[in-house]
């Protein structure tokens, strides 16, 4: 219910101005957000790669309605892979269609991405495309093979709540794409998804057992420790190298966990957010855990 609710705001204009404009919850974001300019994602970077752990920049910024604001996504995209080039920072980056004119329109969206995925090339930067709502399944898919055909460089994301999943799964792993499993954080409805978190589980564990048998160097996003335990017990049990896949958490979330898998030798990747649109990302992290609400609301009232 509270869930239900908080991704519901998410889509709320008036709360989102409210929390974004007030300092408090500005400040308090920070523990989720790396900060609201490029600098502040490389300086977190910088502090993650220094306890061996690697970084996917995510530039804050979804359903954008105006043209300019896609193509400015995709020109702070393109200064963030030559950033980092320039610094050899150990990092790739995630993108969302939606922040490249999505819903504006699907061509204008796919000749931003190419210029991306271009620049990706030229840096040797793999990019990796972030999956949305389910009303843009179908449309991510098919970009994300129509650019890893033309570019190489590029994955997508699956989320294990889809009943669809393993069925794009399959396609993707055949088609040597690269993909990152997630359980899914949207509001989907039971004719298309598992609302039951252990249905939910059961199958990313299935999904993820694919993914570590033949993925292509898949990630596996999630801070579930059971999961985690399960990969680990899976790839030790069917003779496959820790170098083959690697583990994702998000910025801020179980850093105890992360350190832990990088001193057992296993390839970390936190996810760093970043930018000045974070209250649809700040809202969803809320969703997925009531503790973060707390965390904000006493910083408020504090
Ligand atoms: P689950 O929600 O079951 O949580 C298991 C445990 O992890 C909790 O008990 C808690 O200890 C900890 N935990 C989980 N979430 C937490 C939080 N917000 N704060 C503190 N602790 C938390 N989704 C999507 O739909 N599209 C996408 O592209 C992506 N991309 C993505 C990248 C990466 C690197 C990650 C890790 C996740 C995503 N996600 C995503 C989000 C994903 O779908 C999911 O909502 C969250 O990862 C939470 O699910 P868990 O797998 O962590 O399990």
């Amino acid at each position: 219910m509270l869930k239900d609710t908080l991704l519901y705001l998410a889509q709320n204009p008036r709360l989102r101005d409210f929390v974004v404009q007030n300092k408090i919850t500005r400040n308090a974001s920070r523990r989720f957000v790396a900060g609201e300019v490029l600098e502040d994602a490389v300086r977190a970077t910088r502090a993650l790669n220094n306890r061996g752990i690697q970084v996917a920049l995510d530039l804050l910024g979804e359903n954008v309605a105006l043209k300019e604001e896609a193509t400015e996504a995709a020109r702070n995209y393109i200064n963030a892979i030559e950033l980092i080039s320039r610094t050899q920072i150990d990092a790739n980056i995630s993108i969302k269609l939606t922040a490249l004119g999505l819903d504006i329109s699907p061509d204008l969206c796919e000749e931003l991405l190419s210029t991306i995925l271009e620049s990706g090339q030229e840096h040797n930067v793999f990019v990796c495309i972030d999956m949305e709502g389910s009303a843009y399944t179908d449309q991510t898919v098919a970009i994300a093979k129509r650019a890893h055909e033309r570019y190489g460089l590029v994955g997508t994301v699956i989320q294990s709540y889809l009943y669809r999943s393993q069925a794009d799964i399959t396609q993707l792993v055949d088609q040597g794409i690269r993909v990152r499993l997630v359980k899914g954080a949207y509001k989907e409805p039971q004719s298309i998804a598992y609302q039951e978190k252990s249905d939910v589980d059961n199958n990313y564990v299935q999904l993820m057992n694919i993914l570590l048998a033949r993925g292509n160097f898949p990630a596996i996003a999630s801070h579930d420790e059971a999961i985690i335990d399960a990969a680990c017990k899976f790839v030790r049990d069917h003779g496959i190298s820790k170098s083959s896949f690697e583990f994702q958490m998000l910025y801020g979330i179980r850093r105890d966990l992360q350190e832990k898998l990088v001193g057992q030798g296993y390839n970390v990747r936190v996810y760093v957010p970043y930018g000045s649109h974070w209250y649809p990302y700040l809202m969803r992290r809320m969703a997925e855990r009531p503790a973060n609400l707390m965390f904000v609301m006493t910083n408020v009232w504090r």
